[in-house]
């Protein structure tokens, strides 16, 4: 029986946001410690935490580190210069990753804080840090919520066990302490649903090689590793019923951003008769953005394809495309989970009746 604790990738420690850096596993579990705004924005830039929620949550905090360093620096009584100062560095923050809608989501909710007439400039802080961690502890119950409607809809239609497969990481280490996909993992393995669960390596920052299954080892589930190119052979070859993944934005009419792969995924899955269930708080869900085709996908790097770690793996100078997110249209998705309840075969009408 495996009784460590769950890992946690975002912690407040000492007036500190505490980031387990996710760059580094498996090989080392270190923290990285961010004392300012600046060190947290490069935190989310270069993945020491990653995963949309868990950035969201970062973000949180971080703005607190925000506005102790503006109030350090600007006469009190002048809450307009204030405001205008954290409104521009915040914009810096949002502008770290900009495909996960948590990030904006969560600054969006800071700066009401901000903008509160009624909360005192030196109180700020203080509401802040309470703030980022009402939505860490709502993030953690949402997740555990979200895994047991996908459960009971999974029983309801499935013949049981099965095995899933999960593409990038959207466990623990990308939420508040949990998980979403990996989170359904987690009570479909509690409650004998599923024998196993497939993890996608997920090229090229191997989330799911370095990540998900370090986090299903760490719990005692079973996980086979394979390459994303096996999908489809594994679909055919398998027990795969179910393909749960997570979201780093979803649009008002059901597409769905999440790690590269994840479309190619879904055309496979179709195919072969297997189901797709995506796996997402409501802070993921964008309701301004009508359709998948309005999200700005991030582009990262060439190097993370053309190095592993320091070491070349691909002819010096090649150019190489690396867009880290794709979009998978409702019509390949068969079920969209959130705290607020269940969306099958998405549409915009669904979804407003859903999450409005
Ligand atoms: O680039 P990453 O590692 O931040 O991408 C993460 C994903 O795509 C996850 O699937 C998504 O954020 C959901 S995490 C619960």
């Amino acid at each position: 029986m495996n009784n460590r604790r769950h890992v946690h990738a975002v912690a407040w420690h000492s007036e500190q946001l505490v980031l387990l850096d996710q760059r580094k596993l498996p090989v080392e579990e270190v923290y990285v410690i961010c004392q300012t705004l600046n060190d947290a924005i490069e935190a989310i830039k270069n993945m020491t935490v990653r995963g949309a929620p868990a950035i969201g949550i970062a973000a949180a905090y971080a703005a607190v580190l925000c506005v102790k360093e503006n109030l350090k620096m600007i006469n009190q009584g002048e809450r307009n210069t204030l405001q205008t100062a954290i409104y521009d560095d915040l914009a810096l923050l949002q502008a770290a990753r900009p495909t996960a809608v948590n990030l904006a989501w969560a600054i969006e909710k800071a700066l009401d804080v901000v903008r509160d007439p009624d909360i005192p400039l030196v109180d700020l802080p203080h509401q802040l840090l309470m703030l980022a961690e009402t939505i860490h502890k709502a993030d953690i119950q949402n997740n555990q919520l979200m895994a047991k409607l996908a459960c009971d809809y999974i029983e309801e239609c499935t013949v049981v066990p099965f095995s899933m497969m999960t593409h990038c990481n959207a466990g623990s280490l990308a939420t508040g302490g949990y998980g979403t996909a990996l989170g359904v993992a987690r009570l479909a393995w509690q409650r004998s649903l599923i024998d196993k669960v497939y993890a996608n390596e997920t090229r090229p920052w191997l989330q799911g090689s370095r990540l998900t299954a370090w986090e299903l080892q760490y719990e005692n589930i079973p996980v086979s590793l394979n390459v994303d190119s096996a999908a489809a052979w594994l679909m055919s070859n398998r027990n795969i019923k179910w393909i749960v993944v997570g979201a780093d934005r979803i649009a008002a009419n059901g597409d769905v951003a999440n790690k590269i792969g994840t479309f190619q995924l879904a055309i496979v899955a179709k195919y072969h008769d297997v189901k797709v269930m995506v796996v997402a708080p409501s802070s993921t869900v964008d309701l301004t953005i009508e359709s998948g085709d309005l999200i700005d996908i991030e582009m990262r790097d060439g190097s993370e394809l053309t190095h592993y770690q320091e070491h070349l793996i691909a002819p010096a100078g090649v150019e190489a495309i690396n867009p880290v997110f794709d979009v998978t249209p409702a019509h390949l998705i068969d079920v969209i989970v959130t705290e607020k309840g269940i969306v099958e075969q998405p549409t915009h009408e669904k979804m407003l009746w859903t999450l409005s």
